[in-house]
């Protein structure tokens, strides 16, 4: 049976365009999926980087008009990775006008429109761009604890530390005004943070938060602090932050249970650290697992075990992940609904800094 053709719009075309467009081209090299990609339109505002974006990366069309792309009838999927305060309208117009919808994150500016979004997407297949499920050493991760190696949970502990606040080159971006990103650290890193511990660690029962902005007139957050109660009895910390010197991407997190111990960062994505408690303790330390096969996350998918993979393998696996599931009609994770998840326990992170109490989630 041919395959059936999915003809993709993308509106936004800075550096996750380019990361998707990467995505459209290559999944099909890894992945068996009973669809073609037609990279059709790729929309933004600046003509001259469209022309040359275009031609770069195979997109067949260019527009400078989002609302004409979602309403057109021979479009499949719309693929939003503009700044945050556009991906709602973006997202809900295209959901009501029945196509695909991947949003980038954070998914909305508020839990208020994330549900908004959710609800209007509840009809039509969706994805948040949540890349990092797609590490193998998190999806390794996933699967050590469905094996019960790691066993009661009692630390979950995650930082996700950039230092992009400190350079004083650095010009102020959409990224750093609340109008168009709707918050600073928050969106951009914790929402990361958040949708890794619930992926890993399950539902968040209760938090206490302290904010803080570094920038002098800037009116989005620089740096967020959480402790966190999971509903699994287990105690957590998140720390996200423009401002950890020296830190350039380091997302990473430390579980401990009472079987085992796993520890990330994504500055060395390809590596997890496993200690295995259930050893005799003379013989216990922690092994650096190179997770790239035999029987790894993905493994089969790319190359043979030790040869490692990069940070664009994490979206082509998600959209790989994502094409499969929409052939067998199963569900798909992480989704709106996932991202309403994650915006549910942002706003409770920014009320419990501004009232310094603790706020339950459940
Ligand atoms: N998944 C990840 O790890 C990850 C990493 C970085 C950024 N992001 C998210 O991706 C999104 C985009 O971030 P970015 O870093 O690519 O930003 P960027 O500034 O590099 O690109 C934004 C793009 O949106 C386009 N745009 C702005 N207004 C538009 C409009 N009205 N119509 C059409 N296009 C418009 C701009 O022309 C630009 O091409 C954000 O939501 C961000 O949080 C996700």
């Amino acid at each position: 049976m041919a395959n059936r053709l999915l003809k993709t719009a993308l509106i936004g075309q800075g550096f996750m365009g380019r990361a998707h467009s990467n995505a459209y081209r290559q999944v099909r090299h890894f992945f068996e999926v009973p669809f073609d990609i037609e990279t059709t339109v790729l929309c933004g505002r600046n003509q001259a980087a469209l022309d040359a974006m275009a031609a770069t990366w195979g997109w067949h069309e260019t527009s400078t008009e989002w609302r004409a792309i979602v309403e057109r009838p021979d479009i499949d999927i719309v693929d939003i990775a503009t700044p945050n305060a556009l991906h709602a309208e973006i997202a809900i117009a295209a959901a009501e006008a029945g196509k695909i919808v991947f949003c980038e994150k954070p998914m909305a500016m508020s839990a208020g429109e994330a549900a908004r979004m959710a609800a209007a997407a509840k009809h039509v297949p969706n994805m948040v761009w949540h890349n990092y499920r797609r590490v193998p050493a998190i999806a390794y991760t996933r699967r050590l604890i469905d094996e019960d190696r790691i066993g009661r949970v009692f630390h979950y502990r995650a930082t996700y530390l950039q230092e992009s606040g400190t350079d004083p080159t650095r010009r102020p971006s959409w990224k750093t005004q609340k109008a168009s990103a709707g918050s600073g650290a928050m969106g951009d890193l914790m929402s990361h943070v958040v949708d890794t511990a619930l992926y890993l660690n399950g539902p968040i029962a209760a938090v206490a938060a302290m904010q803080h902005t570094f920038a002098e007139g800037r009116d989005v957050d620089d740096a967020a602090l959480v402790l966190v109660r999971f509903v699994n009895g287990s105690l957590g910390s998140f720390e996200a932050t423009r401002y950890a010197t020296g830190c350039r991407n380091a997302n990473r997190f430390e579980i401990h249970g009472s079987k085992g111990m796993a520890a990330f960062n994504l500055e060395n994505l390809n590596h997890l650290q496993f200690l295995d408690a259930t050893e005799p303790r003379n013989l216990q330390g922690p092994r650096n697992i190179l997770v790239t096969g035999p029987d790894h996350p993905f493994s089969s998918n790319f190359w043979k075990p030790g040869h490692v993979i990069g940070y664009e393998h994490t979206f082509i696996a998600a959209l790989g992940e994502f094409l499969r599931a929409l052939a067998e009609g199963q569900p798909f994770h992480p989704n709106f609904e996932d991202g309403l998840r994650v915006h549910t326990v942002l706003a409770a992170i920014e009320q419990a800094a501004e009232s310094k109490q603790w706020i339950e989630l459940l």
